[in-house]
């Protein structure tokens, strides 16, 4: 059980955290290396257009939107924001000159982080819960009882389901300090 645990849902937590850190270093360093650190400058722009096309998951799971596969979308979700992060995260490499756009790296951050969290806990308790009920059904336990004997574990994941509630708000804040620093650099650059 508790290798099961470890293999299946913190080791690939953690790698796929740890992968996004070690590129971020990677990509920084091999920008310097070959002269190249204006890309890094620019960057946040596909960065940011990877997010935001992300999002198109979320128009369809609300029904905005009402075509494409929602399980292919979710997965392009995950794919798009982790590598957009990526790219943003590079973009804001090592340089320290202002507070809002590290703000913003610091919520993304955090939605980054949530979003996995999320997606990996609630995996593991939605198959422990299902695995409980099969376990009882299996014993003859009647339907009424087994209900009964999973209730609070049923409780807990109803209340897991509700960090989505968590994710969202953090997306909103890292999407408004993000755009205060898009609008302040284009500004500057004169775009706008
Ligand atoms: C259209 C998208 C974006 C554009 C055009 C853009 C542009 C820029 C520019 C020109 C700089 C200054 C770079 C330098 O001084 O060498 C910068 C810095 C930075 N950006 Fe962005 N950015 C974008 C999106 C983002 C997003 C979405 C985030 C974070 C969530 C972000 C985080 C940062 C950080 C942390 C820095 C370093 C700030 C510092 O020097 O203290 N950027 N960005």
């Amino acid at each position: 059980m508790t290798t099961s645990l470890w293999r299946q849902h913190i080791l690939p937590f953690t790698l796929l955290l740890g992968l996004l850190a070690a590129a971020t270093l990677a990509g920084d360093y091999l920008l310097h290396r070959l002269n190249l650190v204006w890309v890094g400058r620019y960057l946040g722009i596909p960065g940011t257009i990877l997010i935001i096309g992300s999002l198109v998951y979320s128009l369809r799971k609300r029904r905005v939107i009402t075509a494409g596969n929602p399980k292919t979308l979710l997965t392009l979700h995950e794919i798009g924001t982790w590598l957009g992060s990526l790219m943003v995260l590079i973009h804001a490499g090592i340089h320290f000159n202002a507070i809002l756009p590290w703000l913003a790296t610091l919520a993304m951050g955090v939605n980054v982080i949530s979003g996995m969290v999320g997606k990996m806990l609630l995996k593991r308790s939605r198959q422990h819960v299902q695995g409980q009920r099969e376990h009882f059904q299996l014993r003859g336990v009647s339907r009424g009882e087994v209900e009964q004997a999973v209730f609070w574990d049923a409780v807990t994941l109803d209340a897991m389901t509700q960090w989505r509630k968590v994710h969202i708000p953090i997306f909103i804040v890292f999407a408004v300090l993000s755009l205060g620093h898009i609008i302040s650099i284009f500004l500057f650059w004169g775009w706008i």
